[in-house]
């Protein structure tokens, strides 16, 4: 159910278990439905947008999206909306995400990561590798909440520490004692960080090599400091080695008012397995077929792993894979047994989802069920 949402003053849509299909014109309001079912998990959702666009345009209210949610321990109600911040009654802090969770308020959507799990794949990831490395990190670490649902919060307290310790580096004369214990809290977030994503990258390079797929392997591997470190030595020692390169850093990164090296400049490296490429090298759609393996992969992963598979919004897939490799994606996707919600302007693209999904028209500014 969706209030202010987008294009959508209020709605909802019955869907059950099924998978969905959603057709519909340029601009009928398919992606903005997906990116609602985006925020039912913590993050800045499909379309990272800054949560006061997301408003509709001219609504008075906060915009707000609900859903009901079948899950392996029963139904669980989540919703999540914006808070602006004037109803903070202070003009300094920023628009928040709240969440609500069977009825209770809750500070953020953080907590939904440990009931239900999303993942998608937008128009706009088809230049993930190709574009700057925080998409590809911000992918990656996605990923890894999936299978570690304390991930988030661990990268989230990192950034808070090294934020802090850049402010204080920045305004001079920061109490050494002060910034030391910054930097001990950085490297303790930093290396269960890393570990984290080590220990997801080596269980999802497994899953990849184990599944009998349509769609191509990728070889995973990340290039980041502290990652390369946790692979031959104790955590320990890579931590204590993190804090004294801190501490050598602090006049560099107090001139450049950022943090010159750590885990948020960890890069998630794909390459093609069989033409044995990166993937940035290899072609529009191998690279689209790569990211879908991935995707795929993560899901079966996350169905072992969390108890249950994730819920998938594909936005726009189907249109460009030809008919033979648009089956196997179907077929892999009702194995996986995730609820998949599919996008397309043209509903011919579905016919082989005929018998397992609901399918949804959008036609000015209405949806009809077909
Ligand atoms: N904040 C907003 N308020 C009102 N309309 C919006 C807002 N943001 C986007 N839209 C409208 O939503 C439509 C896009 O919907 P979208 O879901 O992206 O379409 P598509 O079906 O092609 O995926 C556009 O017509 C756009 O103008
Ligand atoms: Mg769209």
């Amino acid at each position: 159910m969706l209030t202010n949402f987008r294009s959508y003053e209020s709605m909802s849509l019955e869907t059950g278990a099924n998978s969905v299909v959603l057709t519909g014109a340029n601009g009928a309001g398919k992606t903005n439905l997906l990116e609602a079912i985006s925020f039912l998990s913590p993050g800045r959702g499909l379309r990272r947008a800054k949560l006061s666009d997301v408003n509709k345009i001219g609504a008075e209210a906060p915009w707000a999206v609900s859903g009901r949610i079948f899950t392996p321990d029963g139904e669980r109600q989540l919703g999540s909306g914006l808070l602006p911040r004037h109803a903070l009654n202070s003009e300094t802090s920023p628009d928040r995400r709240i969440g609500r969770l069977d009825g209770e308020n809750l500070n953020s959507p953080a907590a939904f990561g440990d009931i239900l799990q999303v993942a998608w794949l937008t128009p706009q990831m088809d230049r993930l590798f190709i574009d700057g490395v925080s998409g590809r990190r911000r992918f990656l670490d996605r990923l890894v909440a999936a299978y570690h649902p304390s991930h988030s919060r661990e990268v989230g307290a990192y950034e808070r520490v090294m934020r802090e310790r850049s402010k204080l580096l920045s305004e001079g004369h920061a109490d050494p004692q002060w910034v030391s214990s910054l930097e001990s809290r950085m490297a303790e977030h930093g290396v269960a960080v890393a570990a984290a994503r080590l220990d997801a990258i080596d269980k999802l390079s497994q899953a990849i090599s184990e599944s009998q797929s349509a769609f191509p392997s990728a070889v995973l591997s990340l290039g980041g400091d502290l990652e390369q470190g946790l692979l031959n030595r104790p955590a320990l020692e890579v931590e204590t080695e993190f804090c004294e390169r801190l501490v050598s850093s602090r006049q560099q990164d107090a001139r450049s008012g950022r943090t010159s090296i750590g885990p948020h400049k960890t890069d998630l490296l794909v390459r093609h397995k069989n033409k044995d490429m990166p993937a940035e090298l290899c072609s529009t759609g191998e690279q689209k077929a790569l990211l879908i393996g991935i995707t795929l992969a993560s899901a079966r992963l996350s169905a072992t792993q969390f108890g249950a598979p994730p819920i998938l919004l594909l936005d726009e897939v189907a249109a460009h894979l030809d008919e033979k490799r648009r089956g196997f994606l179907f077929e892999e996707l009702g194995d996986i047994g995730s609820q998949v919600w599919l996008t397309g302007t043209d509903k011919s693209l579905f016919e082989l989802m005929a018998n397992r999904a609901r399918f949804f028209h959008f036609k000015d500014g209405k949806i009809e069920a077909e």
